[in-house]
């Protein structure tokens, strides 16, 4: 199981967290990833002001814009680019 958590602290609220986590439960949904990768929320941090912080596991990005973050997870994640 892949823990992929994204935070919904008010500075990466700001940044799109919201939008991220609505675009990669579409992800889960399109790939059928449900029972593979787990997505939860987590408080701040600690990294405000670098752009939406998330991690898959323990690897923690800060992406400045949600498609970057889309992006990485799809490469990481599901395997496929762009
Ligand atoms: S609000 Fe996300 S790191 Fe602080």
């Amino acid at each position: 199981m892949i823990t992929v958590t994204v935070c919904v602290g008010s500075s990466c609220h700001i940044k799109g967290a919201r939008d991220l986590i609505k675009a990669l439960n579409e992800l889960l949904t399109e790939y059928r990833l449900g029972d593979r990768v787990e997505l939860k929320g987590s408080f701040c941090m600690e990294r405000c002001g670098t752009g939406v912080n998330w991690q898959i596991d323990e690897t923690v990005y800060s992406s400045s814009t949600v498609c970057e973050a889309v992006d990485i997870f799809k490469e990481k994640v599901i395997g496929v680019n762009g």
